[in-house]
């Protein structure tokens, strides 16, 4: 089969002939999604590390490859896994497969999964986002920012969405954000917006301070991630002060520890997801040759940036 595979940590993925993955569900990948941590883990400066020679990917879409563990072959699934998807087939385990709702397309399934959840479970598990109350996102038309933004307004929330560049705006705000906001003067901005009840923040930086000072009393902010490549450090007086909360999101210490509510926010989301509520944006498609293309999109991406990964072709 055919796979872009990394024989450096930082290197570029090479497209080229690799040996059948071995595993629980082998899934012949349609959609493989390009996730900000597939960059760092290509680089090598994800938290964990891949061994190489190995092939990245960690989201994908398509079809079961052999029947077993519950599946069929034929069946429309999308799934996670850390590496191997940015492949023609990959292996994973049954747990980490979802199926597809009959009216999804492959494409959405496969922009679906990892930033949708994040949002999720940032919004609803961590700030517990009540009906009314004020949703500041950052980083919001972004993967995960798109999403919070989308799911932020299904929970009942006015939100504010913040993005660098007019046509970022222009997306959030035909999504139904409330307002939208450049980074400059952010906290007088959000002061003026009224202050926000809580803030979803997968960018850091100088930003996530303002954003902070932009909030009213007894907010809860969450970080999920540091795209500016800067994790800041915030005065805790401000939280003190403000009566602000300041809470993170990360899958993996949730998995950990708090799995059952997790899987039960997992339900929410995926049923939200067949009922046609949600529609993550796809930003452009690549052919899997074009894989060194997909990743360089970075922060140009309004929404998901896909790999189209069709056997033999
Ligand atoms: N905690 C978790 O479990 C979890 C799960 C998924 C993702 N994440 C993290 O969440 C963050 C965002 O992920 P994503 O998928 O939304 O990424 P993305 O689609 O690339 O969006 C990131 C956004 O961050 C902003 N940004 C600011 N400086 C940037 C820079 N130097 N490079 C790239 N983007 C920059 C950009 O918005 P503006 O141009 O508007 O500033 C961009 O749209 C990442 O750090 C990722 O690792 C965490």
């Amino acid at each position: 089969m055919r796979a872009a595979r990394c024989h450096t940590l930082g290197g570029p993925p090479v497209v080229e002939e690799v040996p059948e993955p071995r595993g629980e569900v082998p899934v012949d990948v349609h959609f493989a999604a390009v996730n900000f941590a597939d960059v760092l883990v290509i680089e090598g400066t994800y938290q964990v590390k891949a061994e190489v020679p190995f092939i990245p990917g960690s989201e994908f879409s398509g079809t079961v490859a052999r029947d077993g563990h519950g599946f069929r072959v034929g069946d429309r699934v999308f799934g996670s896994a850390f590496i191997g998807a940015f492949a023609e087939r990959v292996a994973v385990s049954a747990a980490s497969l979802h199926r597809i709702p009959a009216a999804v397309p492959m494409e959405g399934a496969a922009a679906f999964g990892v930033s949708h959840a994040t949002a999720f479970n940032a919004l609803r598990l961590v700030a517990d986002v009540r009906e009314g109350e004020r949703v500041t996102v950052l980083g919001a038309a972004g993967a995960v920012g798109l999403a919070a933004v989308e799911l932020a307004l299904l929970l009942g929330a006015e939100v504010i969405a913040v993005a660098s560049s007019e046509e970022k705006r222009a997306v959030c705000a035909e999504l139904g954000a409330h307002t939208v906001l450049p980074y400059e003067h952010l906290k007088r901005a959000l002061q003026e917006a009224g202050g926000a009840d809580v803030v979803v923040d997968p960018v850091g930086g100088p930003h996530s301070e303002q954003a902070l000072r932009g909030m009213r009393w007894g907010g809860r902010f969450v970080s999920v991630g540091f795209a500016s490549g800067e994790i800041p450090s915030i005065p805790l007086n401000l939280a003190m002060l403000k009566g602000v909360t300041i809470h993170g999101f990360d899958f993996g210490g949730w998995a950990r520890h708090d799995r059952e509510r997790l899987a039960a926010a997992r339900i929410e989301l995926h049923r939200l997801f067949a009922e046609g509520a949600v529609h993550p944006r796809i930003h452009a498609v690549h052919p899997l040759d074009e894989v060194g293309a997909a990743l360089r999109v970075g922060r140009g991406a309004i929404g998901k940036v896909l790999l189209e990964v069709a056997r033999g072709v």
